[in-house]
Formats: C-alpha cells, structure tokens, sequence
C-alpha cells in the first residue's frame, strides 16, 4: 500500500516507516524537519534497504500538500507532523492550534481531493485529563488541562466529523502513552533539540555525561515511592501499533481509538533504577520541586487495542533501557554528531 507519513522524520514517524517497510508498504514522508534531522533518512535507508521519498512540505502549506498528494496518491495517511512539547504549547499557543489543529484540517481538504479515505492520526493520552479512575479506557471523558492537549482533542473531533461527513471513509485514534525506547540496532532514537523535557531523555544523557544530574520533579505524590508513575511504552510497540491500526481502518470505515499503552505504571524511581543496571552508570539525581500541571499517577487500559487491533506491547522497560542506552551510547550527540 502507498503510504504518506506526515512527521514521518521525527521519533515515532521514523521507527514506524521501519515497521511499514518492512511489511512491504511504500511510503513517502512529509515533513519540514522543524524538530528532526535529514539524518534520518540515511539511518532509515541503512536499515531497512530503502530510501522513502520525501517531501519538504509543512502541513499547512494547501497548495504544497495538494502538489504532494496528487504526485504520491495514497492509500493511507499516518498523521505524526505535529508539535508536542506541554509547556512551550502554553507559551506559543496559536502556533500549537495552527500546526496541530489547522494542519489537519488541510491534510483531511488534501486527502479529500485525491480520494483518499484511511487516516491513522498520533493523539495522546493527555486528552483524558486529570484521571477520574485509572486505568484510563477509552470512555473515560477527556477533559485535557493545558494547550498541547486541548489541540490534539479538536483534532480529534474534526477527524470524527470529517469521518460521519464521508461515510465511507476511515479513522483511526491512537492514545499514546508515554513512547519511549529506540530502535534495536541503535541508529535511530529520540534526539530532543536542547535540553530534554520528559524524563527518559534526560536519564540518557546524565549517563552518557551530557547533563550533570537529573531533578527528579517531586517525591511527595500519593505513589508507592512518591514519584510520578507512568506507563511507558517502547516506540517500537507503538510502531507496530500503527501497522495494525493501519490494516484495522483500510478494511472498514468509520472512526476508533485506542489507547496504546501498556497498562503498567512505573514511578521516575523505577526508570531511574532500570536505567542505572541497563547502562552500567549511575544516574545522579536530586529531588526537586513538583513541575506545574503533572499528574501523579495514570496507565492505559489498551485491552480494545488487544480485542479490535490483535495488538499489545511486548517489551518491557528492561528493554526501554537497553535500546535507549545503545542509542544514547553510540551516537551520544543524536543525529548531529
Ligand atoms: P517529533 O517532533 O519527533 O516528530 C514530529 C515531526 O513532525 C517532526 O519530524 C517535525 O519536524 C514534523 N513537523 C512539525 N511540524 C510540522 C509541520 N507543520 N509540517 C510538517 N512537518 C512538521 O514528535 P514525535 O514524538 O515523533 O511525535 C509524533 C506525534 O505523536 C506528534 O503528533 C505528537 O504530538 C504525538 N505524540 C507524541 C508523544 C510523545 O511523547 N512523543 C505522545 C503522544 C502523542
Ligand atoms: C514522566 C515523569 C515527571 C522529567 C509528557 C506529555 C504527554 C505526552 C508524553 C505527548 C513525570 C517526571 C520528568 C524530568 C522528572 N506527550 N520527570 N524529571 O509529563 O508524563 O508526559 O510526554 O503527547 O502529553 O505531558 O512525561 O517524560 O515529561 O515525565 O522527574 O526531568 O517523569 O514529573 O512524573 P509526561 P515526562
């Protein structure tokens, strides 16, 4: 199948394009590298054989997307091209509405205009909110409490309204989790621009030495340990997550989502420590104030993701912490070294 991944340089775009190649799917990349490296596409080509195409074309840019999809014709997008950082998206918040929200827009116009009717679109557990009950299920309300949560909510609304305006058409959500790991043969990983925001990225680089400690951001939650417990879960389970959302919405129409997570929470301690016997390095580390807006505690039910999709995750944070260190080890500058 001719698939456009749009994002498809960033994290989690590329170690799907690993998963799509390798199920024989043709793909072309839509991407303006605003926060991923050209890089990629050398790592990509190195593992799985195959140059994808791509196009330097923002999302919003109608006339660009239109030029691509009438070039490419595709049979199903996978929609990444996104911004994604918590706090900057209460900074600069039109940019996040404009690139999350507008940019779907145009991408579903685009589509529309060359007949293509799959789409599989990268959401967040960040939707739900502050938790009601854990796990979170799909029908737990979303009720997202700041920027970057509340744009890829709309989007997720105008995905379900373009769906019921085009009954034929399919959608499919995915929740992520918290998607962590790296690519098993270590040429590809996540390589934050500055200093890391979320905390696996952070660990890897006071291990290799880039950063001098970790401030772990409060040990007072109502936790086991006190820390904040998360459900994390390796970007090459949600890769193969999008293959099977992928054969999933080419063969019905309508719209679903998933939660795709593990359904087991591990406090910062627990990463912290994993992390420590994974690399061999001790992560230094200081408790520090709480971080505005962080939950305490959530983890996914993906049991729908298990019974509609045939999927769940199969690795474990031993692996997370494997993957990332050899990452992180032997390309300890990311994709600029
Ligand atoms: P990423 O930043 O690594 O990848 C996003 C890609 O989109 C980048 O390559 C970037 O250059 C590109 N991009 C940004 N704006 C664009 C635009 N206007 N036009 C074209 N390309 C553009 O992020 P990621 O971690 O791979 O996340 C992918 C998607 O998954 C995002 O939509 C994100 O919101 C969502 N998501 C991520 C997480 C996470 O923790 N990483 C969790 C839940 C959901
Ligand atoms: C995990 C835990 C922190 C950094 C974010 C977004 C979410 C989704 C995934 C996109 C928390 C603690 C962190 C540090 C720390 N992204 N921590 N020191 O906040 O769960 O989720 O990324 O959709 O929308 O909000 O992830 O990795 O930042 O934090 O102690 O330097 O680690 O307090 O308990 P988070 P995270």
């Amino acid at each position: 199948m001719r698939v456009l991944v749009t994002g498809g340089a960033g994290y989690i775009g590329s170690h799907t394009i690993v998963e799509l190649v390798a199920k024989g799917h043709d793909v072309c990349i839509v991407d303006t590298f605003r926060n991923s490296s050209p890089e990629v596409l050398n790592r990509l080509e190195e593992i799985t054989g195959v140059r994808p195409l791509l196009h330097k074309v923002d999302v919003r840019d109608r006339a660009g997307m239109k030029t691509v999809m009438e070039s490419y014709k595709p049979e199903a997008v996978i929609h990444f091209a996104g911004l994604k950082a918590v706090g900057e998206s209460a900074e600069i918040p039109l940019e996040y509405y404009d690139v999350n929200v507008q940019g779907t827009v145009v991408l579903l116009e685009t589509m529309q205009a060359v007949g293509c009717k799959t789409v599989v679109f990268s959401s967040s557990a960040t939707v739900y909110g502050a938790p009601q009950y854990l796990p979170y299920d799909e029908a737990h309300p979303c009720a997202p409490s700041n920027v970057y949560g509340q744009t890829k909510h709309m989007a997720e609304q105008i995905l379900t309204d373009w769906q019921l305006a085009n009954p034929d058409s399919s959608v499919v959500l995915l929740r992520y989790f918290n998607p962590v790991g790296a690519h098993s043969s270590g040429r590809m990983g996540e390589d934050p621009d500055g200093p890391p925001n979320n905390l696996m990225p952070f660990v890897a680089q006071v291990a290799v030495g880039r950063r001098e400690k970790l401030a772990v951001f409060g040990d007072d939650y109502d936790t086991p340990d006190g820390t904040g417990v998360r459900d994390y879960i390796h970007v090459t389970d949600l890769a193969r997550a999008h293959i099977s959302a992928l054969d999933y919405g080419v063969k019905q129409a309508g719209t679903d989502v998933f939660n795709i997570g593990t359904g087991t929470g591990y406090s910062v301690l627990d990463m912290i420590k994993a992390f420590s016997k994974a690399s061999g390095r001790e992560i230094a580390y200081e408790v520090a104030p709480r971080r505005v807006g962080d939950l305490a505690s959530y983890y996914a039910n993906p049991a729908k993701a298990g019974t509609v999709l045939g999927w769940s995750a199969e690795r474990g944070i031993e692996d997370i912490c494997t993957s990332t260190w050899k990452w992180q080890s032997d390309n300890p500058r990311g994709y600029g070294a």
